[in-house]
């Protein structure tokens, strides 16, 4: 498929994200290094997160890998400090780290159901804080994952249903304290998306979980991370300067089947 962006068109900017040690978000990073962004990778296993930032070097971009747990504010705040006297003011952030199993509510002890809560959602609300000292106002631009279980409420994903409404609750709100410093906030809303951990554990195997998902999504497949990618760089271009506060589902319209009958 043709490419409908313009090249380089992330010149000189620079680029925060977290999660991109795997998944979305690493396509994501890639996708923002190809296009002239500098990216730094922050992740809790520093392996993965130095592995993908090594993987867009080689293909000739820009990026550093860095360790923190996003659900340790201090810790998040000293490493997007370090990113920022390495590479100067911020232009993009994006918070994707998340967990997920699949449990049913009373399958799940409090502390299982607080910890995706502290990783989605006070991890997004950490990455915010601790960057927007060193966001470019005006100009810069905040975003988040959240994923179709925030707008539909699905068995054994009750935690990350909450923590993904609570992420675009806190976007729209985020969205009205920053719009007049000129910072764009947004969120990302995908259903299930093909060759990531998320997909892997909510339909292991392809079996028959897949299938039935399969049936609540009109357009029939998952997405690719491409498609995420492509998303997440238009929203980041200028040619999103007037999307601000708001949720843009890529699910294939999953989200707006509602009920089989
Ligand atoms: C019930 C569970 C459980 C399960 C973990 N717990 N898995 N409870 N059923 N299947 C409980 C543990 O027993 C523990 O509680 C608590 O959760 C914390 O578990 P830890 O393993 O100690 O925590 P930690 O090492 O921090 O691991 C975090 C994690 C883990 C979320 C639990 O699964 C993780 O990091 N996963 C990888 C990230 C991931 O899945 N990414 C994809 C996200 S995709 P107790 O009380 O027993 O101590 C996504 C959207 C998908 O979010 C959209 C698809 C459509």
């Amino acid at each position: 498929m043709k490419d409908v962006f313009a090249r380089d068109i992330l010149q000189g900017r620079h680029a925060v994200i977290t999660g991109a040690g795997s998944g979305i978000c690493q396509r994501i990073a890639e996708r923002f290094a190809a296009q002239g962004a500098v990216v730094n990778i922050i992740g809790r296993n520093l392996e993965k997160a130095q592995a993908a930032a090594q993987g867009i070097t080689a293909a000739g971009g820009h990026a550093h890998g860095w360790s923190a747990d996003v659900r340790d504010m201090e810790a998040l705040q000293a490493t997007v400090n370090a990113c920022v006297d390495r590479c100067g003011p911020i232009d993009i952030v994006l918070a994707g780290a998340a967990g997920n199993f699949v449990a049913e509510a009373m399958g799940m002890s409090a502390k299982a159901y607080r910890t995706v809560i502290e990783i989605d959602l006070l991890g997004s609300f950490h990455l915010f804080r601790a960057s927007f000292p060193h966001l470019r106002k005006p100009g810069a631009h905040v975003m988040a994952i959240s994923a179709v279980q925030a707008s539909m409420p699905t068995a054994a994903q009750s935690h990350v249903g909450a923590a993904k409404a609570g992420i675009e609750h806190l976007v729209r709100t985020l969205a009205i304290e920053w719009g007049p410093l000129g910072i764009r906030c947004n969120a990302i809303s995908p259903g299930p998306v093909a060759d990531t951990e998320g997909f892997a554990r909510l339909a292991p195997g392809g079996d028959t979980s897949w299938e039935r998902m399969r049936e609540g999504i009109p357009l029939g497949r998952a997405a690719q991370r491409d498609e995420i990618a492509d998303l997440a760089l238009f929203l980041a271009s200028g040619a999103a300067a007037y999307i601000h506060g708001t949720t843009i589902a890529i699910d294939g319209g999953q989200s707006n089947l509602g009920s089989l009958p």
